[in-house]
């Protein structure tokens, strides 16, 4: 089986994209790669901060490559906080300060209209240097008051209607599924399968 380096040392992310590529690839990390190297991620969508991370890899070992870069959207806020998610309201903050910030921010925005989506973007480059990119979202809406435990996160006050619950109240199985990354990492491997046809 080849090997796809992911352009990560985030165990959790690893682990969700080893369970969709796993029968496709041997999903390797960058620490497993023997890859030591912060990438400055300096683009202004998900898209370019993807390809920035991938390039990144594959010019130091070549071989077939993958990253991704992921965040939530508020539809209120025009976007943001968007590629600046984890920054957002400063890179120190809580998740519990950015959820406060987040209401804040929302003060006077109708019920109806808190929604969000989580995004993910996923550029992968195989071993010729070519380059694949697969998008995918999940639609939620933005609860002033979190719930759940699992996940991570913006994932407790990210509430799915048609599911009644967060993401941090769903299974990582489940989540996988549903999730923006999952149906990104999906969306690649369909995009792979009708190329090789
Ligand atoms: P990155 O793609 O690892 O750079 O993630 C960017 C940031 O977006 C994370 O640090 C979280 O703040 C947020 N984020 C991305 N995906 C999720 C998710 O599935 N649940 C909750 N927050 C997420």
């Amino acid at each position: 089986m080849e090997r796809l380096i992911v352009a990560t040392n985030n165990n959790g992310k690893l682990e969700e994209i080893s369970a969709i590529l796993g029968s496709h690839f041997c999903v390797l990390g960058m620490k497993d790669a023997g890859i030591d190297m912060d990438i400055e991620e300096n683009g202004s969508t998900f898209v370019d901060n993807a390809r920035i991370k991938a390039r990144a890899i594959h010019e130091l070992i070549g071989g077939h490559v993958l990253a991704d870069d992921s965040g939530l959207c508020i539809d209120a806020l025009n976007g943001a906080p968007g590629i600046y998610s984890a920054r957002f309201f400063g890179k120190d903050s809580t998740y519990e300060e950015k959820f406060i910030e987040i209401n804040r921010l929302l003060d006077g925005v109708p019920e109806d209209n808190r929604t969000a989506q989580f995004v993910c973007a996923i550029v992968y480059i195989d071993s010729n240097g070519k380059e694949v990119i697969a998008e995918g979202r999940v639609d939620g809406v933005l609860l002033a008051t979190p719930r759940g435990r699992k996940g991570f996160g913006y994932d407790p006050i990210f509430y799915i209607p048609e599911l009644r619950k967060t993401t941090a109240e769903i299974s990582d199985t489940e989540k996988n599924m549903i999730s923006h990354r999952g149906r990104a990492l999906y969306h690649l491997l369909q995009l792979l399968e009708t190329e090789n046809k």
